[in-house]
């Protein structure tokens, strides 16, 4: 038996869930997405303020609804990173304030770890297993060769696929965030521009692909036609220009997964992270893992966002692995998934 708290802090939502044995008893969401929103993004003293603010509320209901008390607890799991350094510290101090006053173990949980482990409210996992994320701040692709382990064997050079998508939105005077609003122009819309892809290549000199993305020259490739169309007077479909940067931010994410998946012989890929919600990317994985053998795990839609029950997940097994921490620990914004053990 196991009863865990789980508590997320690391961007702009503030979170916390209660997970018994598996089973989510508690997930309680307070998000600051419509104040950032007139901002065009997060603004970090924000978000911190906003965090103290409604940390001790979202804690008071998720225990509510669990229907337990503290002093029930097993351990208490919380975001240590990665994601906006005052963010962290949110969740990082009441989960130690917690701990120390409950005398009860701490439990450090990668963000990242926890989208992928999403999946697992809605499917189990099947290893070896390669985990899609696409989010905010990430751009990768990791193999899992079992439980807890993770490589990463491509990732962004530059900007992130949710970050140009945000990007791509503000130019076309959409709000932020900008995914759901392009995902929406998009399906109205056909690829009609040119805007740069990304082909799949072989590292030079070798037989094996190289997995990594670069989206500033696509988000750069929007801007610039914008600009000429403003200059010259002339109008564009905002929904053609979203569909046609949709397919060449996310076609090249599918390519990669699908010939990742066959050289690392996965049994099993999962879409994780807040760009998994978009339908474009959805219906492309679908189509290109049919008939290959290989399960597609593609989460619902309330865990594509920041949530917490994500992060009692993902506590739970390193709390049954025996993977804790001192109450002298720090948030780490740039943390490494491959060093979860590390802190
Ligand atoms: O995972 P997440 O909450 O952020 C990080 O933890 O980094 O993801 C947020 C990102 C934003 O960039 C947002 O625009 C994007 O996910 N997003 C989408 C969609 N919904 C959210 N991108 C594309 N299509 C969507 N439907």
């Amino acid at each position: 038996m196991s009863l865990i708290l789980g508590i997320e802090s690391s961007c702009d939502e503030t979170a916390a869930a209660v997970v018994e044995d598996g089973k989510l008893l508690s997930s309680v969401i307070s998000s600051q997405a419509d104040i950032h929103a007139k901002y065009g993004g997060v603004m970090p003293e924000v978000a911190s303020r906003l965090h103290v603010e409604n940390i001790g509320v979202v804690l008071k209901e998720a225990m509510e609804k669990a229907n337990v008390g503290y002093e029930d607890l097993d351990a208490i799991g919380f975001t240590r990173g990665p994601g906006l350094i005052g963010s962290l510290h949110a969740a990082c101090e009441a989960a130690k304030a917690l701990a120390m006053l409950y005398h009860k173990p701490l439990v450090p949980v990668h963000h990242l770890a926890g989208h992928i482990y999403a999946n697992e409210f809605v499917d189990t996992f099947e290893f070896p297993l390669l985990a899609v994320v696409v989010s905010g701040g990430n751009t990768e692709l990791v193999l899992m060769e079992g439980p807890l382990s993770f490589k990463i064997i491509g990732e962004t050079k530059d900007d992130a696929v949710g970050e140009s998508f945000d990007k791509v939105a503000r130019i076309l005077g959409l709000p932020y965030p900008g995914g759901l609003p392009i995902d929406q122009h998009a399906k109205k819309g056909k690829a009609i521009y040119d805007f740069p892809s990304q082909p799949l290549h072989h590292i030079p000199g070798t037989e094996k692909y190289d997995y990594s993305f670069s989206y500033s020259g696509l988000k750069t490739a929007v801007l610039n036609f914008a600009e000429h169309k403003r200059v010259k007077g002339e109008s564009y479909s905002i929904d053609d220009v979203a569909m046609s940067f949709e397919k060449a931010a996310i076609d090249p994410i599918v390519e990669r997964a699908l010939a990742a998946a066959r050289e690392f012989k996965v049994r099993q890929v999962v879409l994780a992270g807040g760009v998994s919600a978009n339908s474009y990317l959805r219906a492309e994985a679908t189509k290109a893992f049919e008939g290959t053998g290989i399960k597609l795990t593609i989460p619902p839609l309330w865990c594509t966002t920041d949530n917490a029950a994500m992060i009692t997940k993902v506590a739970e097994k390193l709390f049954k692995a025996g993977i804790v921490c001192s109450l002298d620990i720090d948030v780490d914004p740039n943390w490494q998934i491959e060093d979860f053990r590390e802190f």
